[in-house]
């Protein structure tokens, strides 16, 4: 069964706080990113979690390994469940990364790699030095991040059944976790997203974490939104 976490695109504590009432039981999981955490700190990671929920860290970390050992162990003391990194930060970043998760234990938030941002075109690519085409750089930082213990990426729902097809054989019987943002409902607003799938799309392309925002945040009726694309995704199975 995939998890469906609501993204918490707002920038003060307050907003927050107004999410989870509006929610209640319908959502267990948000994803904090840069911009609310800039703004609130861990403060705003303990509010969710004294309301019970489970917290996806969003911060993309990609420095020193030693600098991203100690964030990660900070992220996993919050109770942080899942957290991000670049894959670009190179293996031994990676590793560090999922040393320290693993050291929790049971505890241990799963590390998650960006392969490469959405907003990077070939061009971007080249200008970084990179020769790869993109959908082959993709396959390279998914592959450099499992190997490296890594627990899953971040991905387009468009790109999760080819990832899943490359990921699964790495992991050599660990669990990978895919998280795909670019969710929309059938007949729902795109917005900015460029390359969406729906909630049964993306489950059925092995996608184990939505991430959707506007369409339940901005909805007339945020719980029937959520029940509606909690629908869509059993409907998948
Ligand atoms: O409102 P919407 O459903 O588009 O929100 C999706 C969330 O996923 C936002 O927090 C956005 O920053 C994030 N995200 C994304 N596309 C990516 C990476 C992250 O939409 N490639």
């Amino acid at each position: 069964m995939a998890d469906l976490i609501v993204a918490l695109d707002v920038s003060t504590k307050a907003e927050v706080a107004d999410v989870l009432r509006r929610l209640g039981d319908s959502i267990d999981f948000y994803k904090i990113g840069l911009e609310l955490f800039s703004a609130e700190g861990p403060d705003v990671v303990r509010l969710v979690k004294d309301a019970g929920k489970r917290v996806f860290l969003d911060l993309k970390l990609h420095d020193i390994p030693r600098t991203v050992e100690r964030a990660v162990k900070s992220g996993a003391t919050l109770g942080v469940d899942l957290m991000t990194i670049h894959s670009t930060g190179g293996k031994a970043m990676i590793r560090a990364a999922a040393d320290a998760a693993a050291s929790f234990g049971a505890a241990a938030p799963k590390i998650l790699a960006v392969t490469a941002l959405t907003s990077l075109d070939q061009d971007d690519l080249t200008d970084l030095g990179i020769q790869r085409a993109m959908p082959n750089q993709v396959e390279a930082m998914g592959l450099l991040a499992i190997t490296n213990g890594a627990d899953g990426i971040v991905c387009s729902p468009k790109e999760v059944a080819n990832m899943n097809k490359v990921l699964i054989p790495a992991a050599q019987g660990r669990k990978v976790v895919f998280v795909t943002p670019g969710v929309r409902p059938a007949g729902a607003a795109i917005g900015d997203q460029k390359r969406v799938a729906t909630p049964a799309g993306a489950v059925r392309d092995g996608s184990t974490h939505l991430v959707v925002g506007r369409p339940i945040l901005e909805a007339v009726d945020p719980v029937a939104a959520a029940i509606a694309i909690r629908a869509e995704m059993d409907s998948a199975l």
